[in-house]
């Protein structure tokens, strides 16, 4: 990656990735400005700033020229004459709002600074970071500005820390880690990730008009609502052209992103945490650090941002699996629910190792009373009644059958009914003076308190001891109401949101380390932490709690735009005994093939004829499961426009190719051409499932599928070339 330092232009500043440009500049000493962000190395011959407009304030010491309110700005402050949305808000000692950063310096570093209790991204190899500081000087505050490029994914990170150096306190009421204003003006549309629970990141694209795009959580969780990622693309960009900027933030907690644009046509994106249940205080001496925000560009339409995003991802923020490949799990949370115990789970491990299965993961059920979903919460130890010789020999004796074993838990969160709630009522997160709302019959912990998440570890080392677990699944199935800590002083009680944050990602880290070959599956009643803050520490994500393969395909196909394919966790399941159905069955592999396939059902009361064909299904997985987590993703047709999902990966240069089509619902229609246009053209392929033989010509002219009037219908090929 390159940075580079002109000193003589004001100075200006140039972060370079292999396909993309980032330029900004110093003006008169102390304003720094954004000039531009393009997908070219070489960045844009001369960058414009807008034109000045009447209404605008401007500084005397600056000129109308470089308004405030019309610049581009790189670091925009709330107060002083921008009236677009701002960057940074510091109430001063006085009481008001008006803050103003001017240029200070800058530095470089070898690598990349990590964390202060966030996750991050990694350095790779090579890669320096560009440090830009500036000074709010009757505050005293400081802030720098922290910009790493990684050049083969075309990704920059952002991010800034806040520094106290002043003699009195202020507070932080608004921090985003990303500001950037975008120009000449142009014809734009936002695309987002919306959904509810069992309807996680359908997709939303509208045209941008002058009005602000808000998407954004205040749920203390980034949530099924809402995702973090989002992108803004030309109105005409499609998958395989067009230009399209993407972005991200490495953060579970409340988020706020928005796009707006102004009287010149200048777009100002923003990402960072959001101002609801937020506001800091910051001491002399004190400093605050941001959560890093992502971002990339493409010229080259929706399909070059998501392998751009996704190779970035697997790189440089999910925790690597500790097996070479992701487990073929059996859950058994739709099978039995919360009745485990150490006979249900033995038979189910007996059969699912038989049947070619890796994991037995033992879903919610296993602990203090937790019987059904009104008790038990918070008390991390098995239930004697059902496991009867204890954690460590049940769990031995399961993996006696040749099985790995996982185990569920939801740390956070409390049952009114729970022995840890009778000894500390004053745990939880709540507003003196008014009622706690539960949802699912349960509270959360306060995890600003460091007592909460000790107990905790305690907890969970006293009944993990010698228990050879390979697998957890860390789920969270409320959101933050009445948010209050009763381990906060009053004038810090705009931190809980935060700081409950930062207590859930100290035990999360507490987690990898203490367990360094456990892999650790993240779950929200689904895929309502589907980030890259809990990608972090976890290396898969239960995607949804909605496994039919009919809505499945819509939400996978959303979660594909800024997350790789192998964190994406996906399970075939029997509502209704459609395993029995070998069209079912088929249908549901390949729509589970997509992501991480795993299974969740009783293999009880499964005929012999589909137990074997679900041991072929895994046998035939194994074959390609690399493709899925290691391959580029080509997406040929969007459902939700055409009621079906064609992708393809590529993988060992083009010579390995899987190719599927989903089509849940009936159609009507012609044929359509689904052009595989990275196959090798001097090359034969064959399907390793059908024997059958096509050249990479072919291959790239199209494979004609004919719509079903059928639902469930689906065509996947296994291509692999010919070695010469
Ligand atoms: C919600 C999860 O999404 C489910 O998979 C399951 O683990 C339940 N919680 C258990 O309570």
């Amino acid at each position: 990656m390159s940075v580079s330092v002109d000193l003589k232009k004001g100075p200006a500043f140039c972060l370079r990735t292999r396909h993309t440009c980032y330029t900004m500049h110093v003006e008169q000493g102390k304003f720094l400005l954004h000039d531009a962000y393009v997908p070219s190395r070489k960045g844009v011959a001369e960058a414009k700033q807008p034109p000045y407009r009447s209404f605008s304030p401007y500084r005397t010491d600056a000129g109308p020229e470089l308004s405030a309110d019309i610049v581009l700005s790189e670091f925009p402050a709330f107060g002083s004459g921008d009236f677009r949305g701002d960057a940074v808000r510091v109430r001063n000692p006085e009481g008001n709002e008006t803050t103003c950063f001017l240029y200070r310096g800058y530095r470089v570093l070898d690598g990349k600074p990590q964390g202060e209790g966030l996750p991050c991204a990694r350095p790779l190899p090579g890669c320096r970071t560009l440090v830009l500081t500036l000074r709010d000087e009757h505050t005293g505050v400081e802030a720098d500005l922290f910009y790493t490029a990684y050049e083969d994914t075309d990704v920059l990170i952002r991010s800034v820390r806040l520094r106290n150096t002043g003699k009195e306190a202020v507070r932080i009421e608004n921090l985003k880690s990303l500001s950037l204003d975008l120009y000449p003006a142009g014809n734009w549309d936002v695309l987002d990730l919306y959904g509810a629970h069992c309807a996680e990141r359908m997709t939303e694209r509208l045209p941008l008009g002058h009005a602000r795009v808000v998407m954004a959580s205040s749920r203390g969780a980034s949530s099924h609502f809402m995702n973090p990622f989002f992108v803004l693309c030309d109105r005409r960009a499609t998958e395989d052209r067009g230009l399209v900027y993407a972005f991200n933030l490495i953060y579970s907690g409340n988020f706020e992103n928005t796009v707006e644009q102004d009287q010149n046509g200048v777009v100002r994106v923003r990402s960072g945490l959001h101002p609801d249940h937020f506001s800091w205080l910051l001491e002399p001496g004190q400093s605050f650090r941001a959560p890093e925000a992502v971002l990339t560009c493409s010229r080259e339409g929706l399909g070059r941002m998501s392998r751009n995003m996704h190779a970035f991802v697997r790189r440089a923020v999910l925790r690597p699996c500790p097996t070479d490949r992701h487990p073929v799990v059996l859950n058994t949370w739709e099978g039995t629910f919360f009745d485990v115990s150490s006979a249900v789970v033995r038979e189910y491990a007996a059969d699912a190792s038989r049947l070619g299965f890796d994991m037995l993961v033992m879903d919610d059920g296993w602990f203090g009373k937790r019987v059904n979903d009104r008790a038990g919460l918070g008390d991390w130890t098995p239930n004697p009644g059902r496991f009867p010789e204890g954690l460590p020999e049940f769990v031995r004796a399961v993996k006696a059958d040749g099985i790995r074993f996982g185990i569920w838990i939801e740390p956070e969160m409390v049952n009114p009914d729970s022995d840890l709630y009778r000894a500390h009522p004053d745990w939880v997160i709540a507003s003196p003076g008014y009622m706690r709302s539960e949802s699912r019959n349960q509270l959360v912990l306060d995890f600003t308190n460091p007592a909460v998440v000790q107990n905790l570890k305690e907890q969970f080392e006293k009944t993990f001891r010698d228990v050879p677990l390979d697998y957890i699944k860390w789920d969270f199935n409320r959101h933050l109401s009445e948010v209050g800590s009763s381990c906060l002083p009053p004038e810090r009680q705009g931190e809980t949101a935060h700081r409950y944050m930062l207590g859930v990602y100290g035990l999360y880290d507490w987690f990898a380390r203490t367990y360094p070959g456990v892999m650790i599956e993240n779950c929200s009643g689904g895929g309502g932490r589907y980030d890259l803050g809990m990608m972090a520490y976890s290396s898969q994500i239960w995607t949804s709690d909605n496994t039919e393969p009919s809505d499945r395909v819509f939400i996978q196909y959303g979660s594909s735009l800024g997350y790789p394919a192998e964190v994406m966790s996906c399970h075939v399941s029997n509502h209704g005994g459609a395993i029995e159905k070998e069209r079912n069955r088929e249908f549901m592999f390949a729509v589970a093939t997509q992501g991480v396939l795993g299974y969740e059902f009783s293999l009880k009361n499964v005929s012999m004829e589909a137990k074997e064909a679900i041991a072929g299904q895994i046998r035939r997985y194994r074959t390609f499961a690399h493709l899925v987590e290691e391959g580029d993703l080509y997406r040929l047709s969007d459902p939700h426009a055409t009621g079906r999902s064609v992708f393809y990966y590529a993988g060992q240069g083009q010579k390995e190719i899987l190719f599927t089509y989903l089509q849940p619902a009936p159609l009507a229609g012609r044929e359509t051409r689904y052009r595989i246009h990275r196959a090798l053209p001097g090359k034969t392929y064959t399907d390793l499932f059908t024997g059958k033989k096509y050249t990479g010509a072919e291959l790239r002219e199209g494979i004609r599928v004919r719509p079903d009037p059928d639902s469930f219908s689906f065509l996947q090929m296994y291509l692999r070339a010919e070695e010469e």
